[in-house]
């Protein structure tokens, strides 16, 4: 089974918004990342419309025939907001203002009871629900007894890790996390960090459907264009699995 790769635009909204101007427009960026072989896009819609806004989620729906999935806060705004434009997926992820990027997973056993109206009222809109966890065996059981549909794995202590350090351990965590979620029914996902040099190794993980990749892919098309962007890092994926 080969990997399929998402695509986060995000970083495309945040110089469209450096300016506060129309271009560059993430609908245009999606597009053309589905056109080079992206099987999913991906936006975050902060609480603070740093980047990604409203009106961006609405149009990729409208226009995306590959799956939209929308990371966002597990808070009752962002149900009201997004509900109404049925993404396919959300993921939902743990968030705080001060951060430059996500930071680390959601904890699902913590937040238990307030997550578990949350994915049952999206998963009765008819939108799939995934987690975004720590490849922690008891976070995976959570996500499976709270019913989400899949749990994408955070993959960025792994990619932190400096290059002279054996990358075994991280690895196997996150292995052994993806044979358990495969084992409960759960789809297993992963991502955060991922980079041409970094992915085959995570990509080769029989049980991960799907990585979610935003900022190599988005600062190597400033430099080679996103066609080329998208497809080497599909290129990659498909290598690790070969
Ligand atoms: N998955 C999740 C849940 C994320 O929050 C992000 C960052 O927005 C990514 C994947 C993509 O990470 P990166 O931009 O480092 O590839």
């Amino acid at each position: 089974m080969s990997v399929r790769l998402g695509v986060n635009i995000d970083h495309v909204a945040t110089v469209r918004q450096a300016r506060a101007t129309r271009d560059p427009e993430p609908v245009t960026a999606a597009l053309m990342a589905q056109n080079a072989g992206a099987h999913g896009i991906t936006v975050h819609l902060r609480g603070d419309r740093r980047h990604i806004q409203d009106r961006d989620v609405r149009l990729l729906k409208e226009v995306l025939s590959v799956p939209l999935n929308v990371e966002c806060a597990a808070s009752s705004e962002m149900l009201e907001t997004l509900i109404p434009m049925r993404p396919d997926w959300v993921t939902l992820v743990p968030e705080t203002r001060e951060e430059l990027t996500t930071q680390g997973g959601l904890d699902a056993i913590f937040l238990q009871a307030h997550l578990k109206p949350i994915i049952r009222e999206l998963r009765t809109s008819d939108i799939r629900v995934s987690l975004f966890i720590d490849p922690i065996a008891d976070q995976v059981t959570m996500a499976n007894r709270l019913e989400a549909d899949a749990v994408e794995f955070n993959t960025g202590v792994y990619s932190d890790l400096p290059r002279s350090a054996d990358p075994k351990v991280e690895l196997e965590r996150i292995a052994k996390a993806s044979r358990l979620a495969g084992k409960l029914g759960l789809r297993a996902l992963a991502g955060h960090g991922l980079n041409l040099q970094n992915v085959r190794l995570i990509a080769a993980i029989p049980e991960i459907e799907e990585l979610n990749i935003g900022h190599s892919i988005i600062g190597r098309a400033v430099l080679v264009g996103i066609d080329t962007a998208v497809r080497e890092m599909i290129n990659a994926i498909a290598e690790a699995r070969s």
